[in-house]
């Protein structure tokens, strides 16, 4: 098969790697990819992924079979559905089934209709009510802009005062643009995160191994939220139980809610967990793979990527199997100093080959090649993901992968998995 995977983070390079692996892939394409998707693909530039008419035109010369769609910001620009109506297999929801992650209100109303577990929550279109509510409330309490706001658009807010800035800068000020004319204000969750991705056909769901992300930019899981510096798998606080629960009571109930709704939901499904008291509760859904999530989950799969991704399109997951090896894997971002704020780009990067012989993986995210050099290019940079017999071992691996990578101002956690550990 001749597949095009639309994206150019580490999640769309751990998805070309293992993609790569299949034996039913013949070439891959990439738009627009990275420098470490090269290794496996075409990449292809002057195609915005925002241009579902250039894609489809792309995937129609070249005789592309399947489309994996990484980011999500094209599936909620339709991009799975025009695809599919124009005779080309695509990996990733519909544009409405997107909705579950563009719109939180979409998400959180589903949610209380169906009694699938989640923080309580009003939504609001007006300043004063929603600071009205905040007051009587109390803090900590969560604001969040309903729309997509590249992962900024959530403030937990320790005091009242926090909040009601954050009101008037979703609100007022649209920080996050008309993502923020609507809010919804939730009851703090005091637990623990993990991240559950799973693979649905739209009747079938079937879970990927549980991992954990670190959304914080520093050690100790303090300063700025990011879009993740870490994650390992599996997350020991998803127990049997714990698994079996989020199963029963949160990935079940969603697809057979939305079907009910007369939405079908294919491709993969993130649920954002908070466990409380060994309970588990939605923090949130996404359309898609997480990032780093992806980074040490599909490492882990045994079975064939492109034949699940398939019968996700085609259905049939009930019939077939999926493999997990025991291992575990471990990712540590390595970052831009001073990202998720401003951060300089083009710095040299050295030492990929030096780790990649310790028997690590090197996922690119933001990497550019100039006058065939590499150089940084975003704020996450690389991924530095270890497989070993126990999260220990792949820890210990990692961060001697890490130590032989340089570039200026490099960032990166040193307590990735702590919690795994403890
Ligand atoms: P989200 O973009 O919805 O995943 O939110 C970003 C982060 O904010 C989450 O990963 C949580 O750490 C935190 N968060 C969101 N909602 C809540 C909540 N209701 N209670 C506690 N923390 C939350
Ligand atoms: N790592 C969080 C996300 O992919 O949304």
């Amino acid at each position: 098969m001749n597949i095009l995977i639309v994206g150019s983070g580490g999640r769309e390079h751990a998805l070309a790697w293992k993609i790569a692996q299949s034996p039913k892939c013949n070439k891959i394409y990439a738009i627009p990819g990275n420098p470490g998707i090269e290794e496996f693909a075409e990449c292809i530039e002057g195609i915005s992924i925002s241009d579902n008419a250039a894609i489809i035109d792309f995937a129609k010369i070249h005789a592309i079979d399947l489309v994996v769609i990484g980011p999500e910001a094209p599936l909620v620009n339709g991009l799975s559905d025009e695809l599919t109506a124009a005779g080309i297999k695509a990996f990733g929801p519909s544009k409405i089934a997107a909705q579950i992650e563009g719109s939180k209100i979409f998400a959180k109303d589903l949610m209380k209709k169906y009694g699938i577990p989640t923080a309580t929550y009003e939504i609001f279109d007006d300043v004063n009510r929603a600071c009205r509510y905040i007051k009587a409330a109390g803090a900590p309490i969560v604001v969040k802009a309903d729309g997509l706001a590249a992962g900024k658009g959530v403030i937990v807010a320790q005091t009242v005062d926090e909040a009601i800035n954050a009101v008037f800068e979703v609100m007022e000020q649209k920080s996050f643009g008309e993502a923020g004319s609507r809010i919804v204000i939730e009851e703090y969750m005091d637990g623990e995160e993990a991240s559950l991705l799973a693979f649905t056909d739209g009747e079938t769901i079937v879970p990927m191994i549980p991992s954990q992300d670190h959304k914080r930019v520093n050690d100790g899981d303090e300063g700025l939220n990011t879009g993740g510096m870490g994650a390992y798998a599996p997350a020991p606080i998803m127990t049997e139980e714990i698994l079996h629960k989020a199963e029963e009571k949160i990935l079940k109930p969603i697809i057979a809610a939305m079907s009910k709704e007369g939405i079908t939901y294919k491709g993969c499904l993130y649920a954002g967990l908070m466990v409380v008291n060994g309970e588990p509760k939605v923090v949130e859904f996404n359309a898609r793979f997480g990032d780093p999530e992806t980074q040490v989950v599909l490492p882990l799969l045994e079975s064939d990527l492109v034949e699940i991704m398939l019968a996700c399109i085609d259905g049939g997951l009930d019939k077939l199997n999926i493999d997990w090896s025991n291992d575990s894997a471990v990712c540590v971002v390595l970052a831009s100093g001073g990202y998720p704020l401003s951060y300089k780009k083009g710095l040299d990067i050295d030492g990929i080959n030096k780790a990649k012989a310790l028997d690590t993986l090197i996922f690119h995210a933001g990497t550019v090649k100039t006058e065939g050099k590499l150089v940084t290019n975003g704020g996450r940079v690389l991924g530095v993901v270890a497989r070993a017999g126990d999260i220990k071992s792949a820890v210990d691996k990692a961060y001697k992968g890490v130590e032989v990578i340089h570039f200026d101002d490099m960032h990166y956690r040193k307590d990735i998995a702590y919690r795994a550990l403890k």
